[in-house]
């Protein structure tokens, strides 16, 4: 897939991350390190996401003088995960801004259709004067996302980004076909989804493997 053709989708590549990202997806992987895992990704990801939070300069005192250095200024924030798979993606993101408020959408696919089905939805009162981060390790056919956004919007959100871990060429394109002003972060584009919309070579159900209610 040409993601040039997208200039808010970004791909990151660093290698630490695609060993991270292999880890994740060998079947061999437990429960707890899983976790684990995903929360180190997310710190990273997380790490570049956050790269255009301005600053402002502040004085301060070093031991040998007075001087004025960059602080973030007080940019309001708001991580929303949805459930369940993104709430392994939030102490992440806390542990970098602890700040933060934390909104949360519950969305599950139907087996059947995958077409996604909202059961709970919790977000701050003060959401459009927030930048908000959605956090999901898994874009498919790119449902979730994009109800997600979309009921978001409803409740006044004006500045978003998505952050996911693995996304398969499909979801991105139907993301992109309805919200391409909003950033969307990738760790890794696998090659395509198989007949169950599950991405090849992903790694399986990102909220069973979190949370270790895989059959
Ligand atoms: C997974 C994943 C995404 C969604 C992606 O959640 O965490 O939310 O599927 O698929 P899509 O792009 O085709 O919509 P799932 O619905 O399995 O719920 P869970 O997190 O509770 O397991
Ligand atoms: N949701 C997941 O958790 N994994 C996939 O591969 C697709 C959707």
């Amino acid at each position: 897939m040409d993601l040039s053709i997208y200039p808010n989708v970004k791909l990151l590549d660093h290698p630490l991350l695609k060993h991270k990202i292999t880890i994740l997806r060998d079947k061999n992987t437990g429960t707890n390190e899983f976790r684990h895992v995903v929360k180190e990704i997310a710190v990273m990801e997380g790490y570049e996401a956050l790269r255009d939070l301005p600053t402002e300069m502040v004085e301060i005192e070093t031991p040998i003088e007075k001087t004025k250095q960059p602080m973030i200024s007080g940019k309001k924030l708001c991580f929303v995960p949805i459930l369940r798979a993104g709430l392994g993606m939030v102490d992440g993101m806390t542990e970098l801004v602890p700040s933060a408020k934390v909104g949360h959408i519950g969305l599950y696919r139907d087996e059947v259709t995958h077409e996604p089905h909202e059961y709970y939805c919790k977000l701050p009162y003060d959401l459009a004067e927030r930048e908000i981060y959605i956090l999901d390790p898994m874009l498919a056919t790119g449902g979730s996302a994009i109800d997600a956004i979309t009921m978001l919007k409803k409740h006044g959100a004006k500045h978003m980004h998505f952050i996911c871990i693995i996304a398969a060429p499909e979801g991105v394109k139907a993301y992109e076909e309805k919200f391409p002003e909003i950033p969307l972060y990738i760790g890794a584009l696998d090659r395509e989804l198989n007949k169950n919309a599950y991405i090849c070579p992903g790694l399986g159900d990102a909220g069973d493997r979190i949370f270790g209610t895989v059959k």
